[in-house]
């Protein structure tokens, strides 16, 4: 079984996803961690980040793995290196290249064929499960993701800043010529902002079980 979850940036799908990997038993991938890996390797390696070939590169040479749904890169769980500002703003860019998302995705299949898996990002739903049985789409409003990021660590930005960042990000991820994030014609589509993380999950478990 696949289950497949879209949405933009801080709209809550890994806490949920996660939530619902345990409770279903499914093998849990952040598809964003691929990309903040390849951005980690560039930035690691003090790579020129604006240079399309050698992301494409770092994205090529990389190994990942996802074992008991951590992120490995290169053999190593660097999943608690992956949310720093530097790497937000490069993974926007990076993941924009089709040739890194070509390779993104190549391992993502390689990684979970024939697994039960329930998959995240921004273009599982379209592009890289399309015949996944099961599609959501998450959603909320910019301002409520903001208030969300900035209450997670309010010293870390003021909100403003925290609002333009996800405006950004959005108008990048909706933007991409390949993989942009759009809902999929048969994906439940589930507006998060007044809902708690675990209705949220409530709903999905329902939908994925056949229940009301
Ligand atoms: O979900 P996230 O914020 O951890 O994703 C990191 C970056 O990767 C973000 O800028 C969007 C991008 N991304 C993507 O282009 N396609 C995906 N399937 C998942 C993430």
């Amino acid at each position: 079984m696949i289950v497949a979850i879209d949405g933009p940036a801080g709209v809550g799908k890994s806490s949920i996803a996660r939530m619902i990997a345990d409770k279903l038993g499914l093998y849990y991938l952040n598809s964003g961690n691929f990309y903040r890996g390849v951005t980690y390797r560039v930035l690691k390696q003090k790579l020129d980040p604006t240079d399309k070939e050698l992301c494409i590169k770092a994205a090529d040479e990389a190994d990942f793995d996802v074992r008991d749904g951590h992120f490995y890169l290169d053999g190593e769980d660097v999943e608690a290196e992956l949310h720093t500002p530097a790497i937000d703003l490069w993974a926007s860019k990076i993941s924009v290249i089709p040739e890194v998302r070509s390779i993104v995705n190549r391992n993502i299949h390689e990684l979970t064929k024939k697994l039960s898996i329930i998959a995240e990002g921004r273009d599982m739903t379209t592009v890289v499960f399309p015949d996944a049985e099961h599609k959501f789409f998450f959603d909320a409003k910019p301002e409520v993701r903001a208030k969300r990021r900035f209450d997670q660590n309010p010293d870390a930005m003021p909100y403003d800043k925290v609002l333009s960042e996800i405006n950004e990000r959005d108008h990048i991820d909706r933007n991409k010529p390949v993989g942009g994030l759009k809902i999929a014609p048969d994906a439940i589509y589930i507006d998060t902002s007044y809902l708690t993380i675990n209705e949220v999950c409530d709903k999905v478990v329902r939908a994925i079980k056949g229940e009301k």
